[in-house]
């Protein structure tokens, strides 16, 4: 059994963010834009290791009590094995713990895999941005997630479901 607890990235860790970047996405960050993130602390990485090598990992900002999923990605070989969702929950209990008061973020209309997963822990889409993808111009749905109206607290939860 493998232990895939998250854990914090830095910058020592990117060359692994940079393969799964390209095994995951058509339109990429560059390692330039992770450093320059990393470096003025714009957003945190999180990630799950197997055998010293990284399988998958979210990135997201916290400004002014927003937070805003970046990216998250898990290599192909390891998909459908909770670790998206593991990714997610941490994300959300550090929100929680730090009293943020909601999360967003875009998402391809046609990612449905993704879509289920956001909206298992309680984002609700809320807008689209039309053609606003480069490579196909396809649109990007909008979610948001409230912490305080007792969303966030995870899959199968209701979202009426106030945390304590
Ligand atoms: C989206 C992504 C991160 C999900 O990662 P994952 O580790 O496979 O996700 P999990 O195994 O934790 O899935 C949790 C739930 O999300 C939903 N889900 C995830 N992938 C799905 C898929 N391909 N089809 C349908 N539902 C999916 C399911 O509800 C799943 O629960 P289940 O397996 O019990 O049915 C992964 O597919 C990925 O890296 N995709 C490419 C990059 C990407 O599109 N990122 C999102 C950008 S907005």
């Amino acid at each position: 059994m493998q232990d895939h607890s998250v854990v914090t990235l830095g910058v020592a860790d990117l060359s692994g963010v940079m393969d799964l970047e390209r095994m995951c996405f058509r339109t990429r960050w560059t390692r330039e834009q992770f450093l320059l993130g990393l470096e003025r602390k714009a957003f945190r990485i999180l990630g799950i290791q197997e055998r010293g090598v990284l399988i998958a990992y979210v990135a997201f900002s916290v400004i002014a009590g927003e937070m805003e999923i970046l990216n998250i990605a898990t290599h192909p070989f390891h998909r459908r094995k909770g670790l998206g969702a593991r990714l997610l929950s941490e994300v959300l209990r550090l929100c929680r713990a730090e009293d943020v008061a909601e999360g967003f973020l875009e998402v391809r209309r046609s990612n449905t895999g993704a879509i289920d997963l956001y909206e298992k822990f309680g984002f609700i889409q809320i807008g689209i941005r039309k053609n606003y993808y480069p490579d196909n111009k396809e649109d990007a749905l909008l979610f948001r997630l409230g912490f305080q109206d007792g969303q966030g607290a995870g899959p199968g939860t209701p979202p009426s479901a106030k945390e304590a």
